[in-house]
């Protein structure tokens, strides 16, 4: 989704700004652009399509020399992805340029009102009322005028604002989009994202909703919504630039893969206390709740669906699974013994965010459980575990999902320890499965030379099915759902016991199904289902624990897992279906770490 640099100091703002938007790449987007203030007078330059386009297009940000200047990368909503809807947009009399990240609802009759006083609108975004409205407001001060216009807004933004008259300055303003500011000495900086500020500069300020910020090489100033000067607290990045580089990896999406021992590590070992769960510095109040409600979308969806069984399992409250766009409209029935979970790598998702005001509303506890700091989930919700994954760039998510359901199943005995629903001895053993799930995942990364090559033999299959129960299905709807957007070819999961209702009727010879069986209370249950679809013509890739020997002769192909505690299971298992995914996705020459048509954060509904 979009994202929004901005830099003013002494350095040529152009390559800083082109090196920004370039580490939001991986947000996703269609076109870019950047405008610079030079001597009163501001250029901007925009391509559809890459970055690489727009360096190109301004060598390398030679063409516009200036010390401050504000760029943006797109992904379409309003508007086709055409240079016109491409952002920065300028006001009518070119004084004004802006860069936006959200959506204003209200354009429509915003932009009926600037054409009745003789604006022209040369994009179909809805962003370009917010120039005009700027240029309306202008009596001389940046500031006031995008107060004033902030004030008409109704929607989400994370705006950057230059005017000509007014050099060295750029004003933000930020609601419900994320905006983050860099502090540096002799220059500043503002981005969506702290990925595009580490490399200048690791303190940072979080802006929260409603608050604008103006920048000059030699300070930042901020505002609350009346325009009283606020103090804020300067907050130190933590992620390094390494970790939001390839590190001699062809893709992100492989390198986030391999980095999973570590990042589960990260998750697990500061909480721990001797063989006390202690979660952060939040004490977590779980008295009088009857029921919980995770709520996510996409893989941290699917997290929740094989989390639930360990939460079940270990404080015996009903667990269900609501996805955040289905919860938002669902008049949920829930109240003050509701605990909602809401799980989002990002912490931006618009649904997600939207689910947990609705059950807040209603007097739901919540719960978020998120990567990125200072997110909006994370300071909406009463409590926030951060999973420190470190910066996740591939679209597609791996160490997210990983490191997700680890703090779930930090939580789960967490809970369970604390409502005394877990007895000591089973306490103590899954603490120590936890414990060694780092070097699990190690293992199931290194027992499985043999995907590149299954990978060559399974590209071409027009569609794929992943099969499995209970905690197998959960971690099948992740498989599926990673070899469909990164590879493009139709993955289906299927709870193996419902083949007979319907599915199988599309067997036929060669059609590959994955079949998880690594739940072993459960497993003879899908060897049948094995059987059922090879009568039919399948080609069966079974991943199951290597001692398994009876899946061995009925399996053309095998993955193999080392075993787990069957609740702590789906982490592990998952990373030899995020591996075949990508080698997949390769063979097929696949745009791996940027997928055609996805985001990485879903802002807009
Ligand atoms: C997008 C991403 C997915 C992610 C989902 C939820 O669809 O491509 O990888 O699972 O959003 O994102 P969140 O940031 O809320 O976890």
């Amino acid at each position: 989704m979009c994202g929004i640099v901005g830099y003013t100091g002494t350095q040529n703002a152009a390559p800083a700004l082109l090196e920004g938007l370039k580490k939001l790449e991986y947000r996703g987007y269609d076109s870019a652009g950047i405008a610079v203030l030079e001597n009163g007078r501001i250029s901007v330059s925009k391509v559809t399509g890459r970055i690489a386009g727009l360096e190109e297009k301004t060598e390398g940000g030679a063409l516009l020399p200036g010390t401050t200047g504000i760029g943006h990368t797109r992904w379409a909503t309003h508007g086709a992805p055409t240079e016109p809807n491409a952002h920065p947009h300028a006001s009518n009399d070119g004084r004004f340029v802006v860069v936006h990240n959200g959506i204003i609802e209200n354009y429509m009759e915003l932009k009926q009102e600037l054409l009745a006083k003789g604006y022209r609108f040369e994009s179909e975004t809805d962003t370009e009322v917010v120039a005009h409205l700027v240029e309306m407001y202008y009596r001389g001060d940046l500031k006031s005028a995008v107060m004033r216009t902030a004030a008409r807004l109704r929607g989400s933004y994370a705006l950057g604002i230059i005017c000509a008259e007014e050099p060295d300055t750029v004003i933000v303003v930020r609601e419900a989009s994320p905006l983050i500011l860099g502090v540096g000495i002799g220059e500043n900086f503002f981005a969506s994202d702290v990925t595009a500020l580490v490399a200048y500069t690791r303190n940072a300020i979080y802006l929260e909703d409603g608050e604008f910020a103006k920048l000059t090489p030699d300070g930042i100033s901020v505002f609350d919504c009346t325009g009283h000067e606020i103090e804020k607290k300067i907050s130190r990045i933590t992620w390094d630039i390494q970790a939001a580089e390839k590190g001699g990896y062809d893709h992100f999406m492989l390198k986030e893969i391999m980095e999973q021992p570590r990042a589960v590590k990260a998750a697990i070992a500061p909480r721990l206390h001797g063989s006390e769960i202690v979660l952060d510095d939040t004490d977590i109040d779980l008295t009088g709740i009857r029921k919980i409600v995770i709520t996510a979308c996409g893989s941290a969806y699917y997290a929740g669906c094989a989390a639930k069984y360990a939460i079940e399992a270990l404080c015996r409250i009903p667990v269900t699974t609501e996805l955040a766009s289905e919860l938002r409209y669902s008049d949920p029935l829930m109240g003050e013994d509701t605990l909602v979970i809401v799980l989002s790598q990002s912490g931006e998702t618009a649904d997600s965010i939207a689910a947990l005001r609705e059950c807040k509303s209603r007097g739901a506890r919540a719960l978020a459980i998120v990567n990125v700091v200072g997110s909006t989930i994370a300071k909406i919700a009463d409590w926030c575990l951060y999973t420190w994954a470190g910066p996740e760039i591939a679209v597609a998510t791996t160490k997210g999902y990983t490191t997700q359901l680890t703090v779930l199943y930090l939580f789960a005995l967490y809970a369970g320890r604390k409502l005394k629903t877990v007895d000591d001895a089973s306490y103590r053993k899954l603490l120590s499965c936890l414990k060694s799930l780092p070097k699990l995942l190690q293992q199931a990364l290194d027992m499985n030379p043999e995907i590149p090559r299954l990978a060559k033999k399974y590209h071409r299959a027009d569609s794929m099915f992943f099969i499995g129960r209970n905690t197998d299905y959960a971690v099948a709807l992740e498989g599926a759902l990673k070899m469909k957007e990164i590879s493009y070819i139709h993955a289906e999961s299927y709870a193996a016991g419902e083949l007979k209702h319907g599915t199988i009727a599309l067997m036929h010879d060669g059609q590959p199904v994955i079949a998880l069986c690594c739940n072993d209370a459960i497993t003879e249950k899908t060897m049948s289902n094995i059987v059922e679809v090879k009568a039919r013509g399948a080609e069966v890739l079974a991943v199951a624990h290597r001692e398994n020997s009876k899946i061995l002769s009925l399996a053309d192909d095998m993955i193999f897992v080392p075993r787990v505690h069957p609740l702590l299971s789906a982490a592990v298992e998952i990373v030899p279906l995020q591996l075949l995914a990508y080698y997949v996705a390769k063979e097929n020459n696949c745009d791996i770490d940027k997928p055609k048509n996805l985001a990485k954060s879903v802002t807009v509904e």
